[in-house]
């Protein structure tokens, strides 16, 4: 698969490391930024990122910031886009499988790279289980017209 990555330089040396894990498991990365520890602004990686997977020239993305907060608020105004700020292999597990998410979130400053590696591989082998879930995924999207 193709995963789109992107993270601020709070999460940088995170993302450097979850490229390799993700590169590792035979996926493609792209890799959006950014690209050192100077102090950057969030949305202006999480944004481009987010758009690679509404337009599907990514399968899924993942986002690291320092909680994870910011980049999951800016990557959810993006349409098509259902981002989930994980902290459990359980909520990383429901993203798939209830939300249907398409972008798993990090915070680098509150999560340990190994529980991070155990959260991916949840995330990118578990499928959505449609039926009901659909119905309120429908909802979402809904809502504001995408
Ligand atoms: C940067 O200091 C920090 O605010 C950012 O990484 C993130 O945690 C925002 O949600």
């Amino acid at each position: 698969m193709k995963i789109a990555i992107a993270s601020d330089h709070a999460g940088f040396n995170y993302k450097e490391e979850i490229s390799k894990y993700i590169k590792s498991k035979g996926h493609q990365v792209l890799d959006f930024g950014t690209y050192s520890e100077d102090s950057v602004d969030y949305p202006d990686f999480a944004f481009p990122a987010a758009e690679a997977v509404a337009s599907l020239v990514a399968d899924y993305g993942v986002l690291i910031c320092g909680t994870g907060i910011g980049m999951s608020i800016v990557s959810n105004k993006v349409t098509g886009i259902r981002a989930a700020l994980c902290t459990s292999t359980y909520m990383a597990d429901m993203a798939r499988k209830h939300n249907n998410a398409n972008i798993i979130c990090f915070g680098a400053r509150t999560t340990t790279i190994e529980e991070i590696k155990k959260m991916l591989d949840v995330f990118l082998s578990e499928d959505f289980l449609g039926d009901r879930h659909m119905i309120r995924v429908e909802k979402i999207h809904n809502l504001t017209g995408n």
